[in-house]
């Protein structure tokens, strides 16, 4: 791979160029001028249609930036990624979370194995797994079948199953229930338990490495409440089963062999979900379900292959961020569903990101000299609109958001599909077009209001517009479409990582912590803490908490 500043090349001078000459552009200006527009900028690949036409930007700015892409040699690392080679150097691992959905039959080598047999051999036993649980063959240990299924996780052990199982809720069983605790707050866990039957539920241990402490903690929670009321540790076997990375550790915390699904390091946390730690979707959607969710990512796998970079739509998403991200300084990034089942998307989509290019050191190891990831946020754009949407209409920010949401809804219900539709069309059209000084007037003036009263509201109620969106409306929300979707996000943080000239597949960042939350859990069991070498300020907190846990 290319390890160059993408800030040193031609195209990137050329972009600091024609920014000059866009900034001051207005996106209504652009529409006005051009009729042709949403032609030009956006494109469908199966059910899903990608509008950046309500984008700063013209021919000219999408040429460049693709050109960016291609000085910086996107094109091979493409094929670095999809053939196996270790492009996660840090931790010397290939990054093959395209192989787990690899539906084309054809062999994908890592250092020269082929991975595919072991990949479909987990995926048999996902398959005889969750068929057993869903048909009420797979008993608990009184011979009840699982009611309750309770994922146990954190990061991307939680954040994917969580998200998909909600997204795909309507197509799921209602004698089947899925739960997901990863909070180390005791409240979580308990919470969550006190509602359920240890005779009928069934755990999904999901930890990639099998350490992580606020999981482990939980494991062993939920451990103790099952034996609790079943007293016998033989009966743990009908009741936990462990997805992992790390065969050694699930062993030893008693899992039988049997009910251990292996993943491989060549998957990274955020990009798991399509591994067994998608265990909990094929349980509640069913196998033909998780196939079709995997199909669905493997359709987007061959678009962003294959496809040219003028009609590749994670390259264009990527693109036009970082057009945002390092050109007109735009430091965060809205993703806002219209689809009441994706309300965890952003928090997923938060992680994948800002995990993946929350970098400041290149790929030669020195210190970056550009932004690189923006602050991913989000919620659920009907609500949004009642919370932060003043904001991104009349703050003093740029936040270029990508608004996502379905043609066709799941919930036919009688007016709200398109009163759904309606806002979520309705507040792309008012962030592009704003409202400009004329138009304010000409609106006070029907309504009667005297002069002077319009003189004194008439800077409230004007709307810049110009605040740029990209639309992606999809069919309908089915498995096969949500595992497109959320491939298509996941090769637009790739596409980035690359032209940052970062390493997207590690996550050395959140490492400091866990070492320090391992000495202060050790210093809160001590009584004296003189010698210890925290910062006062930790000090302090430590003995405030001492001082309020005496009293
Ligand atoms: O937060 C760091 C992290 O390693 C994430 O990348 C990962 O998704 C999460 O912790 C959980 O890790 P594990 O699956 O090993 O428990």
């Amino acid at each position: 791979m290319k390890k160059q500043n993408p800030t040193k090349t031609n195209h990137w001078q050329k972009l600091q160029a024609h920014f000059l000459q866009m900034r001051d552009v207005k996106i209504q200006d652009l529409f006005a001028q051009d009729p042709e527009r949403l032609h030009k900028f956006s494109l469908r690949a199966n059910d899903i249609l990608l509008d950046y036409s309500k984008n700063i930007l013209v021919d000219e700015t999408v040429r460049l930036l693709l050109s960016l892409a291609r000085e910086m040699d996107l094109q091979g690392a493409i094929e670095s990624m999809f053939s196996g080679e270790a492009i996660n150097e840090t931790e010397n691992r290939a990054v093959l979370h395209t192989a787990l959905r690899n539906l084309s039959g054809g062999p994908v080598y890592v250092k020269g194995a082929d991975v595919m047999p072991d990949i479909r051999k987990v995926l048999g036993k996902i398959e005889a797994f969750s068929n057993r649980v869903r048909s009420r063959r797979w008993k608990g240990h009184t011979g009840k079948p699982v009611a309750d299924i309770v994922n146990i996780g954190i990061g991307g052990s939680d954040l994917g199953p969580a998200m998909v199982c909600e997204a795909l809720k309507a197509y799921g069983k209602d004698t089947l229930q899925t739960h997901f605790v990863s909070n180390v707050d005791g409240a979580h866990i308990s919470e969550t338990l006190n509602r359920l039957d240890p005779e009928t539920t069934l755990f999904i241990i999901s930890s990639k490495s099998f350490t992580t402490q606020e999981t482990m903690t939980n494991a062993y929670s939920a451990r103790d409440w099952f034996l609790d009321a079943a007293k016998d540790a033989r009966h743990v076997a009908a009741h936990f089963v462990a997805v992992s990375t790390n065969l050694e550790k699930t062993r030893q915390f008693g899992i039988s062999e049997d009910n251990i699904f292996e993943f491989w390091d060549f998957v990274g946390g955020r990009f798991s979900v399509w591994s067994a730690i998608g265990l909990s979707v094929a349980c509640q959607i069913g196998f033909e379900g998780f196939e079709a969710f995997l199909a669905g990512a493997h359709e987007m796998d061959e678009h962003f292959r294959h496809a040219p970079f003028e009609k590749n739509m994670p390259v264009l998403l990527a693109m036009i961020g970082i057009w945002y991200n390092n050109f007109f300084d735009a430091r965060t990034e809205a993703i806002i569903p219209y689809e009441y089942y994706l309300r965890k998307l952003p928090a997923y989509l938060q992680q994948s990101h800002m995990e993946s290019n929350g970098k400041c050191v290149d790929r030669n190891g020195r210190r970056v000299g550009y932004r690189t990831s923006p602050v991913i946020w989000g919620e659920s754009g009907i609500n949004g609109q009642h919370a932060f949407f003043q904001l991104l209409h009349q703050g003093t920010s740029l936040i270029p958001a990508t608004f996502v949401g379905p043609a066709i809804p799941i919930n036919d219900l009688g007016d709200h599909p398109d009163i759904l539709l309606s806002n979520f069309f309705a507040q792309t059209e008012a962030l592009m077009k704003g409202k400009n000084e004329e138009e304010v007037r000409r609106e006070l003036k029907a309504k009667g209001l005297s002069e002077p009263e319009i003189e004194k509201i008439l800077p409230f109620k004007i709307f810049e517009g110009s605040k740029p969106t990209s639309t992606i409306l999809y069919k309908k929300l089915t498995p096969h479409t949500l595992g497109a979707l959320i491939a298509l996000f996941e090769h637009k943080i790739f596409v980035q990582g690359i032209v940052w000239n970062i390493f997207s597949f590690d996550q050395w960042g959140v490492e400091l912590g866990k070492q320090l939350a391992g000495k202060i859990l050790s210093d809160l069991g001590q009584e004296d803490l003189s010698d210890t070498d925290h910062d006062s300020s930790t000090l302090g907190l430590l003995e405030a908490v001492k001082d309020m846990r005496d009293k």
